[in-house]
């Protein structure tokens, strides 16, 4: 495989808001949020910006990594939820990093950010034109969600993740991906942040939050991620049982343990964060990967099976073998 991963970081607000506190918000409970969902808190920002909590996460696994900033090469941001149009995450970070010779842009693929970022540097490794990258998944969705929306603010937090990969010299190939869009889903999960608002526009300023249908993504989740995991499986000789870990985006309790059981892998292959973090977006995949690593919990020499789906649609898949 042309890369390694070299290093994982992760940064989260500080203030945790717990289920409790949203029922003095919404008509909701501890309960219902836990059994839909397995969340039971999450972190949000008090004035953390993505690009704050994506440079904490980087900075972080640059040390990991025993990296500096001047030498990386190329960095990637995944995030739907910038406070800043211009200039991009990615180039914020470069500076905040001193990664002075970077090449850095941001992409956007919601959930599947991560994992799209992830694909997008390995084919920039494998073809020879870089030789690292920092990879990092941003968010602070909070500001994005309607929080008199019960249906959707009990989902999120905010946070980021950042994973730094080496490229191996002694290979060109390519991690095993499958990486999918479905634009005609789109308004399964939308949010019109940015209104239609200029010099000749005489509509209304309608800022818009998130919105769902849940039970559509729900659907979707459970349905097309077994699906891609298993094709990406068939494009090596490994069978669902032979993944020692499966890294899936922290979406929902519920979704994880029905790709667990249509894969017929034991659940305990299957970590999650989501009950102290919930949903975070593209951040939660390298979240999650980072309190794996530094809990000891996937090593070297262990096959992991990252996968993302959300907004878009969008979904993918990935292996990624741990040296
Ligand atoms: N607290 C209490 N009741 C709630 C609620 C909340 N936070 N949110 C919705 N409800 C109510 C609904 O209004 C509905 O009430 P009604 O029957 O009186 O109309 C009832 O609970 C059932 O709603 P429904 O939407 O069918 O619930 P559900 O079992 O599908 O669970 C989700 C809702 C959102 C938890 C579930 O659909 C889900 O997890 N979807 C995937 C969402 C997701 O992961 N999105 C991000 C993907 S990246």
């Amino acid at each position: 495989m042309a890369i390694k991963l070299k290093g994982t970081g992760r940064a989260l607000p500080d203030r945790v808001v717990t289920n409790e506190e949203l029922v003095a918000l919404v008509d909701t409970s501890d309960e219902w949020i836990r059994e839909r969902t397995g969340i039971g808190s999450r972190h949000v920002s008090t004035g953390e910006t993505v690009a704050d909590l994506a440079v904490a996460a980087a900075k972080k696994a640059l040390e990991d990594a025993g990296a500096t900033g001047d030498e990386v090469e190329l960095i990637l941001v995944a995030s739907c939820s910038s406070e800043m149009a211009l200039p991009c995450v990615a180039c914020q970070v470069q500076s905040a990093i001193g990664a002075h010779k970077a090449v850095a842009f941001d992409l956007n693929a919601a959930c599947s950010g991560f994992l799209f970022a992830m694909h997008t540097a390995d084919a920039y490794m494998a073809s020879g034109i870089y030789h690292n990258a920092l990879v990092i998944g941003a968010e602070v969705l909070s500001k994005i969600v309607n929080w008199e929306d019960r249906g959707t603010c009990i989902l999120f937090g905010d946070g980021a993740g950042a994973a730094y990969f080496a490229k191996d010299p002694e290979s060109q190939t390519p991690l095993p991906y499958v990486q999918r869009s479905d634009g005609t889903k789109g308004q399964v999960l939308a949010c019109g942040q940015h209104a239609h608002k200029n010099a000749f526009y005489e509509g209304e300023d309608n800022l818009q939050y998130v919105t769902m249908d849940g039970r559509e993504v729900f659907r979707f989740a459970t349905r097309q991620v077994p699906e891609a995991i298993l094709e990406l499986l068939g494009k090596t000789a490994l069978e669902p049982d032979d993944i020692d870990c499966y890294v899936l985006h922290q979406a929902n309790r519920r979704i994880i343990e029905s790709i667990a059981k249509r894969l017929q892998v034991d659940i305990a292959k299957f970590p999650s964060n989501v009950e102290r973090v919930g949903n975070t977006s593209s951040a939660s995949i390298p979240i999650l990967l980072d309190e794996l690593r530094k809990e000891g919990r996937i090593k070297p020499g262990m096959k992991v099976v990252l996968s993302g789906f959300g907004a878009g649609l969008t979904y993918g898949a990935c292996l990624l073998e741990l040296s």
